[in-house]
C-alpha cells in the first residue's frame, strides 16, 4: 500500500467520524419497540418510502446484510480486522459490521451522498458512530489508497453486478496496492453465459449501469469468470468462486494475494 506520507493532498475523507451530517431526509419515524430494538428492516422500509436507494429490494435489506456477515465470518474475518465495505451504500453490511468490528476497523467507500448520509444517520446514529469511529469516502475513482491504511478484508456486494471492465481491473489493482498480506476480498457477481438464447452476456460497455450517485436508472451487468479469474491471474491473485447458493441471482468470490487466505472456517459436523 501507498506510504501514509504520501497520500494524496486535498480534503480528508467524508465524512469525518467526528462529522455525521443530517440527511438530507432527516431522521426517519420509527415505530417505537423499545430501546435500540428497531431493525434495520424497518429502517431500511422508511427510507426506501422516503425515496432513498437502498441498495436492493427493501425487504431484502436484512437478509442481505445478514447474509454479508454471516459470510465474512465463516470466511475469516475478525473484530480486529481492518475492513473496507467498496459502494457500501446506505449501510446494509455497515450497520451488522460497525457494531461486530473494534473501533476504528469499519471503513466505507459511498460517492451516493445522501445514501451515505441516511444510513449513517439511521442505522448507526451518532453514539455508536463516536463509539466505533467508522471513516468514509465519497470517492468514485475506486481508490482503496485514500485512507491511508492497509487493509485485511474487502467487501464489494452487488457492486462488481453494475461495473464495467476497467472499474474492475481498478478494484483489483487497488487491492493489491493497499491489502495487509492475509487479506481477502470478498464479492459478488452475477455469471455470464455464452449461450445467447439465455440472453446473459458479459458486460463490455464502459459506464457503471444500475443506480448510483451519477443515476436513478435501476440496473445490473453479468461479467465472465473465466475473464474475472485472467484478471486476478494477471496480478498474482487467488480467486475461488464459494460453493454457496446463489442470493438474488448473485454468486460470492474470494480473492487473495496469499492461497492460504482463500480457506473457509467450515462447520464442524
Ligand atoms: C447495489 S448498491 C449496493 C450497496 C451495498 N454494497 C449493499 O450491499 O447494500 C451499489 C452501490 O455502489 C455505489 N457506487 C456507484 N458507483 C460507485 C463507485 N464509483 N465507487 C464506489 N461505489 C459506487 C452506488 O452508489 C450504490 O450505493
Amino acid at each position: 500500500m501507498k506510504d501514509p506520507g504520501s497520500r494524496r493532498e486535498g480534503p480528508p475523507p467524508f465524512p469525518t467520524p467526528t462529522i455525521v451530517r443530517r440527511s438530507a431526509t432527516g431522521p426517519i419515524e420509527l415505530p417505537v419497540r423499545g430501546a435500540g430494538t428497531v431493525t434495520p428492516g424497518d429502517v431500511a422500509k422508511k427510507l426506501h418510502n422516503s425515496g432513498i436507494f437502498t441498495g436492493g429490494p427493501p425487504e431484502l435489506f436484512e437478509s442481505a446484510g445478514r447474509l454479508q456477515l454471516a459470510t465474512l465470518l465463516r470466511e475469516g474475518i475478525y473484530p480486529f480486522s481492518k475492513t473496507l465495505d467498496i459502494g457500501c451504500g446506505c449501510l446494509r453490511a455497515g450497520y451488522w459490521l460497525v457494531r461486530f468490528l473494534d473501533s476504528d476497523c469499519y471503513f466505507g467507500i459511498e460517492p451516493a451522498r445522501e445514501m451515505l448520509e441516511s444510513g449513517i444517520e439511521n442505522l448507526l446514529g451518532s453514539q455508536l458512530v463516536a463509539i466505533k469511529r467508522p471513516v468514509f469516502s465519497t470517492n468514485d475513482g475506486f481508490d482503496f489508497s485514500v485512507f491511508g491504511v492497509g487493509f485485511d478484508v474487502y467487501l464489494a456486494r452487488s457492486v462488481w453486478t453494475h461495473a464495467s471492465r476497467a472499474m474492475i481491473q481498478r478494484m483489483l489493482d487497488s487491492f493489491v496496492e493497499t491489502c495487509n498480506p492475509d487479506a481477502f476480498f470478498l464479492t459478488s457477481y452475477l455469471p455470464a453465459s455464452w449461450i445467447a438464447s439465455l440472453r446473459k452476456q458479459d458486460y463490455r460497455g464502459k459506464r457503471w449501469i444500475g443506480r448510483s450517485h451519477e443515476s436513478s436508472v435501476p440496473g445490473q451487468v453479468r461479467h465472465d469468470r473465466r475473464w474475472i479469474e485472467g484478471e486476478c491471474r494477471a496480478r498474482g491473485l487467488w480467486v475461488r468462486q464459494l460453493p454457496d447458493k446463489s442470493f438474488n441471482g448473485q454468486y460470492w468470490l474470494k480473492i487473495a494475494k496469499n492461497a492460504d487466505a482463500l480457506k473457509t472456517f467450515a462447520a464442524v459436523a
